[in-house]
């Protein structure tokens, strides 16, 4: 069985309370129900991780590049929240662990403000997903399944 990670930066912890109108009641334990029933429907085992610092989601990453070398990686689903505009630490981390990366986001980014439009996770992503509400954690998982699972 194939592992799928899905990490999450900075303040997501406080989803449900925080900024409502833009991230939704839910919270992240829901977050976490949401992505065991995806990764159970595709079949792959879940790791499930929040941090409020950079150095922890780039060691996530560097397990994540291990399990791939062992062919027991699925993909990764990385919402890096404010990293995702600040941080060429993470960029480097997805490329040196070379691991198949969905940045997923809650909100539609480009809808909101500027800084909010530039990613150092996309150029080394395999895909790019946002605007779809929690949802999108279940989403991202079929994404795996369907292109990154190899
Ligand atoms: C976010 C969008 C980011 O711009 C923001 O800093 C977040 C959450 C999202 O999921 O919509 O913390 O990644």
């Amino acid at each position: 069985m194939k592992t799928v990670f899905v990490l999450n930066g900075p303040n997501l912890n406080l989803l449900g309370l925080r900024e409502p109108g833009i991230y939704g009641a839910s919270t992240l334990q829901d977050v976490e129900q949401l992505c065991e029933q995806a990764a159970q429907r595709n079949g792959f085992a879940l790791r499930f991780h929040q941090s409020n610092h950079e150095g922890e989601l780039i060691g996530w990453l560097h397990e994540a590049g291990a399990l791939r070398r062992e062919g027991k990686l699925a993909g990764v689903v990385l919402n890096a929240a404010a990293y995702t505009h600040t941080s060429v630490a993470l960029m480097d981390a997805i490329k040196g662990a070379d691991v198949p990366v969905i940045e997923l986001h809650i909100s539609n980014v480009h809808a909101r403000e500027a800084f909010r439009h530039h990613s150092y996770i996309a150029p080394v992503a395999r895909a790019v997903m946002c605007g779809l509400g929690v949802q999108g954690y279940s989403l991202a998982i079929d994404a795996v399944a369907q292109c990154l699972h190899d």
